[in-house]
């Protein structure tokens, strides 16, 4: 008998969850592991993958007994995950040779640097910007400062890949090496047009192309994953979290924006065939249902939205959001700010070197207002980035999701400032949906154009006047932010 269960990994960078959705797209079953980042230098991130895998596995059993069901009764798997993440192991051991290199880890930014001088052919190439974010310049920080990591690369022993591949190689019987088009987009190595690792860029970053997996459909047979002995779950599905969330919204067709605020704060708008020209933003594969075919997305991508509200959180010594945002509601507004540039500045303005910045304080500057300036913070960013994507393609609405769509006075504020609808769907998993919706579609568990009724509007924000002074507060945040470029180390 066909499962009447999907199931979704969401290997993100804060929280690692499994999600168990039924045919109606409800949730049935969900467990949770909070992460656990490593910061040994200044701008350095970083993460053992072996927590990665054991977290996994354990969210994994923890949501099947929650939902009170059998692995048996699940149909299929798909895998979502932190994107850029970087780790590489031995092949033949499947030892990692160092840490994960997290997303947010800032240490290429002199091999990004010099890539200054290729930006037109790496734009052209791969939709991206030199910048450390990527995977590229992680991958040879790791060859050229792990001992014996270069000699043993191009002795054909190394395996690179982002978390999806690192939990296949562990998870599925004969450890496949393997990604989709979403996480090779962006590595800063894939040629986004022509769908293949690109000679130049390997070489331009001096990486051999014996470390790279193979690169499959977003909807793909991955092989199975064993979650107890004698029980497989085929997974049908691997796609970076943030377009997963695009999947996931149902913004299949050209045109549909999504912004959705985790750690980072991630807006992407579909753009169909075309590939942006993307300026101060960047291109990248949004999925791909078929083989050597994709949808393309404009992203923008900022690095600290959640984490901004927790480094809030923790230096007032706040207990709950709730509270933080109860304070931000009190505050007067202020002509105060926070730039939250904690690990550089990503769009629109791509300054790895740029530094966290308060600026306006006063002697009425109280802790209500640094609350409110965490959460302008994060409104104030997302403004910035959706004005360059309506440059790209006209949008009409905003669909959200992640932690911080809990918070109203964001939403709200979000909404003035930009003139549009704010639509929060009463889908809390937004990014496993997307996810599980691709390893349904694999399996013929769901069909395409029913996906778009399995969630509704939870909420609509609409533009008021209730964010008192939202658009000058929008000028000096400008003025703020300028000021926070710059900051070597
Ligand atoms: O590009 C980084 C992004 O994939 C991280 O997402 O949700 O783990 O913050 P998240």
């Amino acid at each position: 008998m066909a499962g009447e269960y999907i199931l979704s990994i969401d290997a993100g960078t804060t929280n690692c969850k499994a999600v168990i959705f039924d045919r109606s797209g409800e949730i049935t079953g969900k467990s949770s592991i909070r992460m656990v980042s490593y910061y040994p230098r200044e701008g350095w991130v970083e993460q053992n993958p072996y927590f990665i895998i054991s977290a996994v596995k354990k969210v994994i059993s923890q949501a099947i007994k929650i939902a009170g069901i059998d692995p048996g009764d699940i149909e299929s798997a798909g895998i979502t995950n932190q994107r850029e993440t970087t780790v590489i192991w031995n092949r033949k051991t499947g030892v990692p040779i160092y840490n994960a290199i997290v997303w947010q880890d800032r240490r290429t930014e002199n091999v990004m640097r010099k890539m200054e001088n290729y930006i037109t052919v790496i734009e052209e190439k791969t939709g991206l910007r030199p910048d450390p974010y990527f995977s590229a310049g992680k991958i040879q920080w790791l060859l050229d400062n792990v001992e014996g990591a270069r000699e043993k690369a191009s002795k054909g022993e190394l395996a690179f890949g982002t978390v999806d591949s690192w939990l296949l190689f562990n998870m599925a019987g004969s450890g496949p090496h393997a990604t989709d088009y979403t996480n090779a987009s962006r590595t800063m190595l894939y040629n986004i047009r022509k769908l293949e690792w690109d000679s130049e860029m390997l070489e331009l970053f001096n990486i051999p192309d014996s470390l790279l997996p193979d690169v499959e459909p977003s909807l793909n047979d991955f092989g199975s994953i064993s979650i107890s002995p004698g029980k497989e779950i085929p997974v049908y599905a691997i796609i970076g979290d943030q377009q997963s969330a695009l999947f996931g919204h149902a913004a299949i067709s050209k045109g549909m924006a999504k912004n959705t605020y985790g750690t980072g704060s991630f807006m992407l708008a579909n753009t169909g065939n075309n590939i942006p020209a993307t300026g101060s933003l960047i291109g990248t594969i949004a999925y791909g249902l078929e083989y050597k075919k994709v949808s393309y997305a404009v992203e923008g991508s900022i690095f600290s939205a959640g984490s901004s509200i927790d480094w809030m959180k923790n230096i007032l010594n706040v207990k709950s959001y709730d509270k933080l945002e109860e304070m931000a509601l009190k505050a007067h507004s202020s002509n105060a700010y926070l730039v939250p540039a904690f690990t550089g500045l990503g769009s629109p303005y791509w300054d790895p070197t740029a530094r966290g910045t308060i600026v306006g304080l006063t002697h009425s500057t109280g802790r209500n207002e640094m609350a409110r300036m965490a959460y302008e913070s994060v409104a104030y960013q997302t403004e910035d980035v959706l004005q360059e994507v309506k440059k790209v393609t006209p949008v009409k609405e905003l669909k959200v999701d992640g932690g911080l769509t809990r918070s109203q006075f964001l939403m709200q504020l979000q909404s003035n400032l930009s003139g549009l609808n704010i639509i929060k769907t009463n889908t809390t998993e937004i990014t496993a949906t997307g996810s599980a919706y691709i390893a349904g579609l694999a399996s013929g568990f769901w069909k395409l154009d029913q996906l778009g009724a399995m969630s509704s509007t939870e909420r609509k924000f609409s533009p008021d006047n209730s964010s008192g002074g939202a658009h000058s507060g929008y000028f000096g945040w400008k003025q703020a932010v300028a000021i926070s470029f710059g900051w070597e180390n």
